[in-house]
């Protein structure tokens, strides 16, 4: 069933609880509330959260990293630095640290909304490219990802513990 009426906004403190939640139920590294805390104070990250009938349903968090020197959004930090020189890359980049949805709303296209929302922003950031890195096992996740665009780029050997597993960094090009 895909008819549930979302609204997403950003993280707020209060609502740090039920993130916290959700990112223990599908079992993703985890994060404590003072890493949300600080996250949500931290221009460079995007953190948002997507509700139904006002109950937190999932999340996702990730970090713009600015390469460019025109960025309309974060030009304020950015404008005293020296871009452009050979070791930066050519690109704006995105990285998605943490993203889930709570159990009983997954497969009802919330991830879809949410991501699609995160999406929004960083191409209004100037965001070139998106990546990601999901556990080899992952097979839902990889596949959610798929459908929305991002390709395999390469593989990090045993780059997760407990299981001791392999990475997949994927990448979007926006
Ligand atoms: C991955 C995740 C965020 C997807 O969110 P979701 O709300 O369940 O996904 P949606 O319902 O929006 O699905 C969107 C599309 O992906 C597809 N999809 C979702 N799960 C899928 C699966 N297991 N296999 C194949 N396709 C899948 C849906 O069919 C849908 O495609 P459609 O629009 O063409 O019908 C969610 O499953 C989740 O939280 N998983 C656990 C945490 C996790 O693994 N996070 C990622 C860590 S890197």
């Amino acid at each position: 069933m895909k008819s549930e009426s979302i609204k997403i906004t950003v993280l707020e403190a209060a609502e740090i609880e039920k993130v916290l939640k959700i990112q223990m139920e599908c079992n993703l590294t985890s994060w404590n509330y003072i890493d949300y805390l600080k996250a949500i104070q931290n221009d460079e990250l995007v953190t948002l959260v997507a509700k139904t009938k006002k109950e937190i349903n999932g999340f996702i968090v990730a970090r713009l990293i600015i390469n460019k020197d025109f960025n309309p959004i974060l030009l304020k930090q950015k404008s005293s630095e020296k871009l452009g020189q050979t070791s930066y890359s050519p690109e704006n980049e995105a990285e998605i640290y943490s993203f889930a949805i709570a159990k009983k709303y997954q497969n009802k296209g919330i991830g879809k909304q949410l991501f699609s929302k995160f999406k929004e922003m960083a191409k209004k950031n100037e965001i070139d490219l998106i990546w990601l890195e999901v556990r080899k096992s992952n097979i839902n996740a990889i596949e959610f990802y798929k459908k929305n665009n991002f390709s395999q780029s390469y593989q990090r050997k045993n780059y997760y513990n407990n299981p001791t597993e392999d990475g997949i960094v994927m990448k979007l090009v926006l």
